[in-house]
């Protein structure tokens, strides 16, 4: 998975992965009717795509948290800026995410969630940096475990730029 320019993930890579994911929830939630909450933004892609290999009745819906601005690193405060839609009381949620990097961030929305009286909460996440972590969280569904690299497209971006590239790569020094 990596190449001269750093470490990457390519298109196909990604497809098959996801659609191992999306098999693997369909077969976990047989008889229920999950709620997908996709973490905007970098969330938005991966969950567009995992969506389409669930073949279940699902509902989703959007949380926006606040970003890390134009930094690399996490502050570990986590603001809600756009709270979901439906009423997730006695559902089975599963948080869609992009990225799990130190967990301070998916901790805070878990907890946001929590108190919304949900019949369960799944964490999937797109890529896990699991030595990064610096709280106890971890997902149920992973897409990719990942070296500590700062990664941007498929959603994922450096100062909102390069979301839009169809696979993953490591930021280059000249673009930080
Ligand atoms: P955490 O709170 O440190 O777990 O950070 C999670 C959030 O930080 C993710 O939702 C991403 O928005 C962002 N993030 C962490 N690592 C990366 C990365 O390598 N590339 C792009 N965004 C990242
Ligand atoms: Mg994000």
């Amino acid at each position: 998975m990596s190449g001269n320019s750093g470490f990457m993930i390519d298109q196909e890579t990604i497809a098959r992965r996801v659609a191992e994911l999306g098999a693997e929830i369909t077969r976990d939630y047989q008889g229920k009717e999950p709620i997908l909450i996709g973490i905007l933004k970098g969330a938005f892609v991966f969950l567009a795509d995992l969506m389409r290999h669930i073949d279940l009745p699902v509902k989703i819906d959007f949380l926006a948290v606040s970003s890390y601005g134009k930094s690399t690193e996490s502050s570990g405060v986590v603001m809600i800026l756009k709270d979901i839609v439906e009423d997730i009381e006695g559902r089975d949620v599963i948080i869609v995410e992009d990225i799990l990097d130190t967990g301070l961030t998916l901790k805070n929305i878990v907890e946001h969630l929590q108190a919304k009286k949900p019949a369960s909460i799944k964490i999937c996440v797109f890529l896990d940096k699991k030595e990064r972590r610096k709280v106890e969280i971890e997902a149920d569904y992973v897409g990719f475990e990942i070296p500590d690299k700062f990664i941007v497209g498929y959603g994922l971006d450096y100062a909102e730029k390069f979301r839009n590239l169809p696979y993953v790569r490591e930021i280059r020094p000249e673009e930080l």
